[in-house]
This record gives structure tokens, sequence and C-alpha cells, in this order.
């Protein structure tokens, strides 16, 4: 019998993982021993709910939310508003055109509006806006429809209107390359900007999506202490860690070495022995997937090369990591 991950760590954080339609079937065994959170991994997305304007599809998310509560899970909902997976309708007017920022937050609104109050007491927090902070230069934000068309207010509308429309609900801002130093200060800005126009978010999520070396446990420190002196809870969002450093695209591995099971065990015990101390601000770490038969990496950097990022191998068998991260 192995120990179940939610109840090592119920002291201290929940225990999350993506799932899909499919995925909650196929690692229904995982998922129901070891974790209290969910997150849809594609199926909250702007695209999934509303494909047309006015046409929502709910029935997988529906799915997922289902599986959730009837197993005593809480749900995340991922992700209100993202440049990515958002239809084009969004943006285009009946002639074509691009629309103006009234077009766009009466749009935003209805959708933001029609999903949040679908799920009212059965998702716990919202990731509302998804990674509209650029990632290099000196531009705060993302070149994005979004943001080409309403500046920085796109951000604000959408958590104003997701605390108009469940107002029980935590807020967040979620991004990845989130503990790099010049990206974390620019999270650390806008969300700080945020906060000083009384926007209301609750909680900054830091997707964590890194590799056996990066980012650096200290960067990692300082991205948890800088977001929290900002008096937000923090969610661990996305969590996986590569056998690939972000540069690498070699793709002849059959399997992983040794070496890199070890390391990536280590990672992983440092990693978790850190959201533990900071157990009074990190309250869910959530995997982006649960065990090495799926994962988005398996498409990413590279097209079909086979990645194993988490504590489960692809038999849904515990890894080194797992054992590490259970007695840290
Ligand atoms: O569903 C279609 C399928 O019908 C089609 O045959 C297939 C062919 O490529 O594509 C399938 O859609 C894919 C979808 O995942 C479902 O698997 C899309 O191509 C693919 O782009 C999409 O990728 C998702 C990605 O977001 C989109 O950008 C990943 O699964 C999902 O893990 C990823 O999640 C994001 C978070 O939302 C935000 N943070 C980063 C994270 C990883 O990129």
């Amino acid at each position: 019998m192995i120990p179940s991950l939610r109840e090592v760590y119920k002291e201290h954080f929940r225990i999350g993982a993506a799932v899909s339609p499919i995925t909650i079937k196929t690692q229904k065994d995982l998922l129901v021993s070891h974790v209290n959170s969910i997150t849809a991994e594609n199926h909250m997305k702007f695209e999934h709910l509303q494909p047309k304007e006015g046409e929502f599809t709910f029935e997988q998310a529906d799915e997922i939310v289902h599986f959730a509560l009837s197993n005593n899970m809480v749900v995340r909902g991922h992700t209100l508003v993202w440049h990515n997976q958002t239809p084009p309708w969004m943006f285009y007017d009946r002639e074509g055109k691009v629309v103006g920022k009234e077009l766009l937050f009466e749009r935003l609104k209805a959708h933001i509006s029609t999903v949040i109050q679908r799920y009212k007491g059965k998702v716990y927090c919202w990731d509302v806006v998804n990674e509209a902070v650029a990632d290099e230069g000196n531009d705060l934000l993302r070149i994005s429809r979004w943001s080409e068309i309403a500046g920085m207010e796109f951000i604000e509308k959408a958590f104003l209107y997701a605390r108009e429309a469940d107002p029980n609900a935590l807020l967040f801002y979620n991004d990845y390359n989130e503990s790099f130093p010049e990206k974390r200060e620019k999270i650390y800005k806008l969300v700080k900007s945020l906060l000083e126009k009384h926007i209301p978010v609750d909680g900054i999520g830091l997707q964590a999506h890194w590799s056996l070396t990066r980012p650096t446990l200290e960067e990692i420190r300082l991205a948890i202490e800088r977001y929290a002196s900002l008096g937000v809870q923090l969610h661990i969002t996305e969590l996986d860690i590569s056998m690939f450093e972000f540069d690498d695209h070699r793709n002849d591995l059959i399997k992983p070495t040794d070496q890199m099971v070890d390391k990536q065990a280590e990672r992983y015990d440092q990693i978790f022995s850190l959201f533990k101390e900071y157990s009074d601000v990190i309250r869910n770490v959530t995997f982006w997937g649960i065990a090495d038969d799926y994962t988005w990496l398996d498409n990413f950097p590279v097209k079909q090369r086979k990645n194993w990022p988490f504590l489960f191998d692809e038999n849904h068998q515990p890894k080194p990591a797992f054992w590490k991260v259970c007695t840290c």
C-alpha cells in the first residue's frame, strides 16, 4: 500500500492534477488516491466553452467538475482570459473588422458571467487571466489581440466581472517563467498595480513548468517571497519537471537514464521541501497531469518526443521522486 499524497500533505496544501475527460478514466486510480484538487487541462478554456458567440458547450467541463465533486475534490477553474485558445470571433465584428473596447468588454463580460455562474459554488478559484505578461523586453504586457485592443484594461475588467459573478470564488493571475528574475518582477509589478487600483486579485498562480536544473531553488524561493509580499495567496498551478533542459531538443531517448531519474527525484525533494516552508501562503500544488503515460510535454517543445515529468511512471507505479516527496 503506497501512501496517499494528499494525506501526506494535508497539513500543508492541497494536491492537484490537470485532467481531461479521457484521463479521468485512464488515470482514475491515481487521481482518486492522491489528489484533492482538479483542473481541466483544456476543457474550461474559451474555445471549448464558447466556440461560437452565444453557443456554450459545457458537457465536457461538466463531466470533469462532476468527477471532482463526486470524489470530494475541489476544482480550480482554468482559464477565463488567455491569448491562446480564444476563438477568433471574439475579436471581430460582423463586418470582419477588429472590435473596439466596448464590444470586446461586452463579450468578455457575457463569457465570464455565464461560465462563472454555471460553476458557482463548484469551482473554488479561477485563473482569471493567464500569461498576459511579456517574457522579454521592456513592455509589461505581451502583445496579443487583448492588449492591442484594450491595453491593461482587459485584465482589470476580467477580474471585476469575475468578482461580480461569484463574490466567493478566489481570483488568480496565472503565469509561466514566473521564477526567472526578469519576468518575476513584471508579474509582481502587474499584480501590485492591480491591487493598488483595488482590482480584486486574491492570488498568483506559479505554473512551475520546470526542468531538472532551472529555475534554481534560490530563484524559486525569491519568486515565492516576492509574490507573497503582496499579501496574496499562492498556488503552484501546473507543476511538471521535464527530463530535458529548455534548450535540449534531442529526440532519441526511449526511456530516461538512471541519472535523470535520480536527478528528478532529488529535484522534487528539494522543491517540495521548499513548498512546505511556505505552506502558510502556498495553498495548492497542482501537477499538470499525474503520470508519465500522458503529458503535454510529449509534444513540446519537440513534437512526439516522450517526456517523463511526473511522480508516477507510464504504468502508474511510483517513481523514486514519489518516495522523496512523501518523506521530505
Ligand atoms: O483536440 C485536438 C485533436 O482533435 C487534434 O487531433 C489534435 C491534433 O494536434 O489536437 C488536439 O488539440 C490539442 C489540445 O491540446 C488537446 O490535446 C491542441 O492541438 C494542442 O495545442 C493543445 O495543447 C494544449 C495547450 O495548453 C494549448 O496551448 C495542452 O494540451 C495544454 O496542456 C496546454 O496547457 C497550457 C496551460 O493552459 C497554460 N500554461 C501552459 C500550459 C502548457 O502549454
